[in-house]
């Protein structure tokens, strides 16, 4: 065999009519042996690396008692392969950025520095904050510019994360390497019996595919119908990595920062492990599973027990999409991969298991919803719309409670991620969330053709003039266009007119 089955594909254009081809070996996998015809590819590893933890970015105190951060968006590059080079983006290093860590009732100011040749944003994904400051298509930083937003960060502590958001340009700006963690901590978090000793035993673990071209350059050009796809895993930045434990619980903080691959989490022994939090914070209890998916954007907070001197593998087996079979193999659902490896010391320092019982979530009653709006994607639009940076798509009513329910009426997998709130799931195809899907959400798959009703409420900002978004979180989507925009208003208020993104010129 001598093409890939995703070279196959991408040489059908990514129009999502490729026929099923046969299972390929692309650089740095071997053939699948786990799991029978089920498994396309494995990605194995040699785990002959430690895994790089981004560094705690640091931060000063102003004149006016806020927390400041500096990012700095730059070019560098990187031996993630032996021998050889890849032109990489980073914020204050070559790849990826520090975790940024802040607590609940603190104002943070963040300057992000362009040094790159082009034109990016930064935009603060799960955060509830102003429209202004939430660093989506509408905030660019030019070359050579600084742009220096500032919220109170009032949410409860939370593993969030920072990307690029440059209307076209997400896929390709995230893909170079510009994303971090944002972790939020609060009094209730912190008076739990959890691992939080950031590195030592709570750690981020930023899962990313990567395709590598013969150079060492990322293939950014190998487009399947969900975007890009890669062959090859980097957590952290790090290619084949391992953690040294020291601790019997190690709590696990997983961001898919990935452009369209959804995974499946699990160890490789199927031990259980204890899902404490979802994207938007710890869930009511823990949740005792053996795999927890994620797709592009989600993230989970897992609590790993583990034996001294006993080696575990995280792994990413194949996902359920809920896509025919053809459409399945196409978006990577029959991959399996090694992710990371965990090393135990011989000897580990006891601690206390996750407590059961976790915070306390209030749920949100759809009695008290003022609208009810449907959001149906298909082709790469929503309602029949492509994302128009001069367009306001829905106006929303500061301090109201909404439902809107969703549906990808296409074939293909899409999922659904609102700015600015975190929402809970109401239903899934009439029926209720599986605990894992019932705490707080920003992001959510959806398989085709199953409506999935989430409530928010968009509380305390409003600003007629600058708007959120909503979009498909894979990455190539939004950048297609499948993307809308809302703004939220005081009750009796107009919006005003979207400013084409780059241009504040408009009357109020
Ligand atoms: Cu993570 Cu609108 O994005
Ligand atoms: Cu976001
Ligand atoms: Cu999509």
């Amino acid at each position: 065999m001598t093409l890939s089955r995703r070279s196959m594909l991408w040489l059908l254009g990514g129009i999502g009519l490729a026929p099923l081809a046969a299972s390929g070996c692309g650089p740095g996998q071997l053939p699948g042996s786990a799991g029978g015809d089920q498994v396309d590819t494995v990605g194995r590893v040699a785990f002959d690396r430690p895994l790089a933890i981004p560094p705690l970015a640091p931060s000063s105190h102003d004149g006016q008692g806020r927390r400041v951060f500096d990012l700095t968006a730059q070019t560098g590059r990187r031996q993630f392969l032996a021998g050889r080079t890849t032109p990489t983006w980073g914020l204050n290093g070559d790849y990826l950025g520090p975790t940024l860590r802040a607590r609940r009732g603190e104002q943070v100011l963040v300057n992000v520095h362009n040094t790159l040749p082009e034109t990016t944003t930064l935009h603060w994904h799960g955060m509830h904050l102003p429209a202004s400051a939430d660093g989506g298509p509408h905030q660019p930083i030019a070359p050579g510019q600084t742009w220096s937003p500032s919220w109170r960060i009032d949410q409860p502590a939370a593993t969030l994360w920072y990307h690029p958001h440059p209307h076209g340009q997400t896929e390709r700006h995230v893909y170079r390497g510009l994303a971090g963690m944002f972790i939020l901590d609060d009094d209730q978090e912190a008076a739990l019996a959890l691992p939080r000793r950031y590195g030592i035993d709570d750690i981020p673990v930023v899962v990313q595919d990567k395709r590598f071209g013969g150079d060492g350059r990322l293939a950014e050009g190998e487009h399947l119908a969900t975007g890009l796809l890669g062959d090859t895993l980097l957590v952290n930045g790090t290619l084949g990595p391992y953690l040294k434990l020291t601790t019997q619980h190690v709590r696990l903080r997983l961001l898919n920062a990935s452009s369209a691959r959804v995974y499946n989490f699990g160890l490789a022994d199927d031990r259980r492990f204890a899902l404490i939090a979802s994207d938007g914070g710890l869930l009511p209890a823990a949740y005792q599973t053996d795999r927890i998916q994620l797709s592009p954007g989600e993230r989970a907070e897992i609590v790993v027990t583990i034996k001294p001197g006993e080696q575990a593998v995280l792994r990413s087996f194949p996902p359920t999409l809920g896509t025919s079979r053809q459409m399945t193999s196409i978006a990577g659902g029959q991959d399996a991969f090694d992710v990371l490896q965990l090393r135990a010391a011989s000897t580990l320092a006891r601690s206390a298991p996750p407590p059961e019982r976790l915070v306390p979530v209030p749920r949100l009653e759809p009695a008290r919803a003022a609208t009810t709006r449907q959001f149906r994607l298909a082709g790469r639009q929503i309602n029949g719309k492509k994302m128009d940076m001069r367009r306001i798509d829905e106006v929303v009513t500061k301090d109201t409670t909404e439902i809107w329910e969703v549906t990808n009426q296409h074939t293909q997998p899409h999922s659904f991620h609102v700015h600015d709130v975190q929402f809970q799931i109401l239903s899934i195809g009439g029926a209720a969330p599986s605990p894992p899907l019932a705490g707080w959400k920003d992001a959510v798959y959806l398989p085709p053709r199953v409506p999935v009703r989430i409530i928010m409420r968009f509380a305390d900002y409003a600003d007629p003039d600058h708007p959120y978004m909503y979009h498909c979180h894979l990455l190539f989507h939004e950048d297609q266009g499948m993307m809308g925009q809302f703004v939220v208003v005081e009750p009796g208020q107009q919006p005003g007119a979207a400013d084409g993104g780059y241009n504040h010129s408009h009357n109020h």
